[in-house]
């Protein structure tokens, strides 16, 4: 199948596509107020467009008092004023898709804001019409809370109302109470948002935090975190057994399944920071199919080393279930940019990696240009996580900082002062800079994207040989009589791989040698290498 077929061909937009994470406060102000907003990211569209990305994902841009930064919804049919106006969005909106791109939405389904009107009216008395519509419980009777289950970013994930003297339920805020699930209202009425916004043209949603739905209906207490050690964040006391996963997530992932499969070609992602064997049933099954794409967020909290990365890939290409695919993380707004896990020296070599993997790649804003962890002083930390547990390094403004577009004052971003500040070295690790610099990581993320997207191997094919040598991972992908390998060296000295008759079809660092006498790839520090075979091989590359 040539190119030109495989695009029009059996797979999906989501399967040959690049998915681009924008965090909307932080990519473009349009209005002078230091934060991000709609009509900003609409001014760079091209910018997306020339990266050739196929889809952009927007965290949460719905009304919000802004407690979680949108992730604490009010209305989930409307358009925050900070990000502009519901109009502002449909032009954003069309302005993606007449460039060719994709724009998914996330959608917060496990708890709302406590000024939603939902919750005003559920809080309001025991026997109001929308009391189930959350989770309320009797404390016990010392007047405690129901358990002893703690909330994600430190607490009791349980808060005592004055108007009954009943507990509310939280995940994560108390200004996040948690929606019941097991109410066919609640579905019925997040059903009718999802509707809202699919009929407007989204092309999808980036589903938040969907193992939280269901927790224990006989609250059972949590039993204490056998890896928890003096020093960790007190959020980690307890396993969290008891409120996550839950089998009857399945079936509301179904049902947004259903109204999604009313349109034509819409997502969904689903966020569950799961073990690799329990994100597997968020596919669900061919008779009750859950989300196309739950992130697998793996390389995330992978160790740094050939060996770990090539387990992982072996191990969670054999989990998946026939029919689904793949897909990969390097970074989001809830956790250290890659750049600073790995340094700044493996940033390339890890762009490589997630683009050159079997499966769906989202990309985080700002990694593309190695942006790095922002350090935030005391005074300008604005993550209620931080805020609440303060110094266990929970804090996520570091990770949400403004794009730095250009080496002009603020960076291009705004005319104010950033609600964020802006990476020190914004004057030269910026979008400008380097675009008019053809070694920069920025143009090789460009250029990798741009060669998978023409090459099916590399855009949907299988896996051939998956190995680590040392500090070398290699592995083929494969699609027909396209054969390629991608062979990372993890090590900062040179090393030499057995990989006869070949040709780099692109280096990390930069142009090298065309074709490679002898039967030794010689890498050098950090450098990842696309490789095509010059002369037909049986069994793999590998000698
Ligand atoms: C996961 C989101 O990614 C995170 O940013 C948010 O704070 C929680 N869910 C709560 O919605």
């Amino acid at each position: 199948m040539t190119p030109a077929e495989l695009h029009n061909g059996d797979f999906a937009w989501w399967q040959r596509g690049v998915i681009y994470q924008i965090y909307p406060r932080s990519f473009q102000d349009s209005n002078g107020d230091g934060i991000g907003d709609l009509a900003g990211i609409t001014q760079r569209l091209d910018y997306l467009r020339w990266l050739g990305v196929d889809a952009i994902w927007l965290s949460p841009v719905n009304p919000s008092p802004m407690a979680d930064f949108g992730y604490d919804v009010s209305d989930y049919v409307g358009i925050d004023p900070i990000f502009g106006t519901l109009d502002d969005f449909d032009h954003l909106l069309a302005e993606t898709h007449r460039r060719g791109m994709k724009l998914i939405m996330d959608f917060v389904p496990n708890h709302t804001s406590d000024q939603h009107p939902w919750f005003l009216e559920s809080r309001a008395s025991a026997d109001n019409p929308k009391r189930d519509w959350y989770v309320w419980r009797d404390a016990r009777p010392s007047g405690a809370a129901p358990n002893n289950w703690l909330l994600e970013f430190g607490g009791p994930a349980w808060t005592r109302d004055e108007i009954t003297g009943q507990y509310y339920y939280h995940a994560y805020l108390p200004q996040q109470p948690d929606l019941n699930w097991r109410n066919p209202a609640v579905r019925e009425a997040m059903h009718q948002a999802l509707h809202f916004w699919l009929a407007r043209g989204v092309d999808g949603f980036r589903l938040d935090t969907v193992h939280h739905l269901f927790e224990d209906p006989d609250l059972t207490d949590n039993p204490p975190n056998p890896d928890f050690r003096p020093g960790m964040s007190p959020t980690l006391t307890f396993a969290r057994k008891h409120q996550v996963d839950l089998p009857e997530v399945q079936e509301v992932l179904a049902g947004f399944r259903r109204v999604t499969d009313a349109y034509d070609a819409r997502l969904l992602v689903g966020e569950a920071y799961l073990p690799l064997e329990k994100v597997m049933a968020y596919y669900g099954t061919p008779h009750a199919p859950g989300v196309q794409l739950p992130f697998n967020f793996h390389l995330i909290g992978a160790t740094w080393k050939a060996s770990a990365i090539g387990d992982l890939i072996t191990q969670y290409d054999g989990l998946l279930p026939p029919g689904c695919w793949p897909n990969w993380v390097l970074g989001n707004h809830d956790r250290t940019r890659i750049a600073s896990r790995v340094g700044a020296d493996s940033a390339a070599l890890a762009t490589m990696l997630l683009l050159t993997l079997r499966g769906t790649p989202t990309l985080y804003y700002a990694d593309e240009l190695g942006l790095a962890d922002v350090p935030i002083s005391p005074e300008q930390v604005r993550d209620p996580w931080e805020l609440r547990v303060p110094g266990f390094g929970s804090g996520r403004d570091p990770v949400r900082t403004p794009m730095p577009w250009d080496g002009s004052p603020h960076a291009g971003f705004t005319t104010a002062t950033p609600w964020l500040p802006l990476n020190g070295d914004f004057a030269v690790r910026n979008v400008e800079s380097q675009r008019a610099d053809a070694a920069s990581l920025l143009r090789l993320t460009r250029d990798l994207i741009a060669l998978c997207q023409r090459t099916p191997a590399l855009c949907v094919g299988g896996y051939g040989i998956i190995e680590s040598r040392g500090d070398v991972l290699t592995y083929e992908r494969l699609w027909g009589e396209q054969r390629l390998a991608i062979a990372l060296n993890f090590s900062g000295t040179t090393v030499y791989t057995p990989l006869p008759h070949s040709r780099v079809v692109l280096s990390t660092v930069g142009p090298r040698t065309a074709e490679l006498p002898g039967s030794l790839l010689c890498l050098r520090p950090f450098e990842g290498a696309i490789i095509e075979p010059t002369q037909q091989l049986h069994g793999g590359f590998s000698a």
